[in-house]
């Protein structure tokens, strides 16, 4: 079966090939909520230094809801999208007004942050607590669509969904965490946009896209 070679493989790849980041030093749900919205439109190199910095000047979420809000805009000088910083403490606000300054394990609460969408909850989800949740970016959406061959436009709504559906399948019994990381963890390192690495892909054997040839022309992505 083509699903639970991939989901095999790629876990036992993961363990051994994964990076040593510090949010994956934690399993505190904020620590993996600030990583994850950093990392929404920048790259892993870029953030390290500013995940470390803002973790030693906000160390929890109270802290974070009780900082005045240009000391955590400095603290995101220089990562852009400023917004994301905004709704971050907006959402730490909330959540120390309304849950005791922790992040709850419930899903409908963490979907409803400001600035957390579908990706990103279900990135909280799963690596913080272990949900069976999905966890679909453009990057995921490029694995999959290789693996499966899948030559829908990712642009479109209906083609997110369907993917969210097939990674939701795809993850090992208890193994969400590492399995949702897995799949990030393999777009960011092996399947890359222009050029893949297929020889060192520990699901080679079965890709579709490479068995049809169409690797580096998936995902089918529409302009606009
Ligand atoms: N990109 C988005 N989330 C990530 C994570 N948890 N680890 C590495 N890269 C990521």
């Amino acid at each position: 079966e083509i699903k639970s070679f991939f989901s095999g493989e790629l876990l036992q790849w993961y363990k051994q090939a994964k990076r040593d980041l510090p949010w994956r030093r934690s399993r505190d749900p904020y620590h993996i909520w600030v990583s994850e919205i950093m990392l929404q439109q920048t790259r892993v190199d870029t953030v390290i230094p500013y995940f470390n910095r803002f973790m030693t000047k906000f160390p929890t979420i109270t802290a974070l809801a009780e900082a005045p809000e240009e000391e955590v805009i400095k603290a995101w000088e220089g990562l852009g999208y400023y917004s994301r910083a905004r709704n971050l403490q907006a959402a730490a606000r909330e959540i120390a007004d309304n849950h005791g300054g922790r992040l709850p394990d419930d899903k409908s609460v963490v979907a409803g942050l400001k600035g957390v969408g579908p990706y990103t909850s279900g990135a909280i989800l799963s690596i913080a607590f272990g949900r069976p949740e999905p966890a679909v970016d453009g990057n995921v959406m490029r694995v999959l669509s290789r693996y499966f061959c899948i030559d829908e436009d990712i642009a479109k709504p209906a083609t997110r969904v369907g993917m969210e559906g097939l990674a939701r399948e795809l993850i090992p019994e208890g193994e969400a965490s590492d399995f949702n990381q897995a799949l990030m963890e393999l777009g960011a390192l092996v399947c890359t946009p222009k050029s893949p690495s297929c020889l060192l892909c520990p699901v080679m054997a079965h890709c579709q896209g490479r068995l049809a040839g169409r690797e580096t022309e998936l995902p089918i992505k529409s302009k606009a």
